[in-house]
């Protein structure tokens, strides 16, 4: 069972308990006393073995967007158990549930220790990913491995997105990010799964350039990709064509992805789409088959100017629970 610790004296004899059973990682009294500490200031998870603690682990703020797995010690007749990871998943909750984007750890580098190469196999299997080596922070003998875990969930990145009308850094987009953020789209659902969306991704300067030249007024003249988004006028059943809903569905997984990925973009769909038909226009440079209409173009890109959230109106003006009234 793991438990949420608030109590000062729970947290330092917990810490104590558990870290004088581990001398191979904690032998240093120095160290192991200034976690006793410093653990009493910052959020505190046990697991425990019929109310008898195991293990712990401390989650401790290192920047604003930014938690460090400070320490965390399992006893060793418990390792293998699960407790680790139960206690690793109840950490990272919070940290989502707090906004926090990143989750950094540090750890004596692989291939000095048998015991420390343990540690790195565990932050690893659940998620870690290398970030730096730095020698400096402890000493020779002990370079410390830096890792990190980006965070970011479904609902902070749609938080996050907002539409980008501003400059684009002059930086290609690598095609294994267009190809994700196009997955994402095709991923989306469709009525009847009748799949009406499709798209082209474009990322060679020349067709960048031809499809840039025809929209008007200039929109998204600095982008370094974008991707086109074409419909098919399928019918799901009967007369039933669900076309519009399909694409605005993949068309929204592909600007959640895109923000994901640290890019920038736009729904622009009424500018090419108007009488001047832009999206035709768009079609022929594409050669876009007659049965396809050319409905929308999201700019990719890294921003360079600021933005910001529009107004909206208040969320209860908007969403009620169980009636209107
Ligand atoms: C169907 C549709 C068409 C849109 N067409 C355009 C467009 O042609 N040009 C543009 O600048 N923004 C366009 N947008 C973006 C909206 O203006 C924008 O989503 C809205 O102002 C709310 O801002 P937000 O996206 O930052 O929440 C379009 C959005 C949708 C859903």
């Amino acid at each position: 069972m793991i438990r949420f610790i608030t109590d000062t004296n729970e947290k330092k004899a917990i810490t104590r308990s558990i870290l004088e059973a581990l001398p191979e990682w904690f032998e240093v009294e120095e160290s192991r006393e200034q976690y006793i500490r410093e653990c009493v200031d910052w959020p505190y998870w046990a697991a425990c073995e019929e109310d008898k603690p195991v293990g712990f682990l401390c989650l401790k703020q290192t920047g604003d967007a930014t938690m460090e797995l400070a320490v965390m010690g399992v006893l060793k007749t418990c390792h293998r158990k699960g407790y680790g990871r139960r206690l690793f998943a109840a950490a990272k909750d919070y940290a989502v549930q707090q906004g926090f984007s990143f989750i950094q750890v540090k750890t004596v580098k692989e291939g000095m220790y048998a015991d420390y190469d343990i540690t790195n196999a565990f932050y690893k299997s659940l998620g870690f990913k290398e970030m730096e080596v730095i020698e400096s922070i402890w000493d020779e003998a002990n370079p410390c491995q830096i890792y990190i875990m980006g965070l970011r969930s479904a609902l902070q990145t749609i938080a996050a997105r907002h539409s980008y009308r501003g400059a684009f850094a002059d930086e290609k987009v690598p095609k294994e990010d267009l190809k994700a953020i196009a997955s994402a789209g095709i991923d989306a659902p469709s009525g009847c799964n009748k799949q009406t969306t499709d798209v082209v991704i474009v990322d060679d300067k020349e067709v960048l350039d031809q499809i840039k030249g025809v929209l008007d007024p200039p929109v998204a003249q600095t982008a370094p990709a974008m991707i086109v988004v074409l419909t098919r006028r399928i019918n799901a059943y009967r007369d039933r064509c669900f076309a519009i809903q399909d694409y605005s569905a993949a068309i929204e997984n592909m600007l959640l992805a895109i923000v994901e990925l640290g890019y920038q973009s736009c729904w622009y769909e009424g500018h090419i789409t108007d009488e001047d038909r832009i999206c035709d226009r768009i079609g022929s440079i594409l050669h876009v088959p007659e049965e396809y209409d050319v409905v929308c173009i999201l700019p990719v890109g890294r921003a360079l100017d600021d933005f910001h959230a529009p107004s909206k109106k208040a969320f209860s003006e908007r969403v009620k629970f169980n009636s209107w009234a």
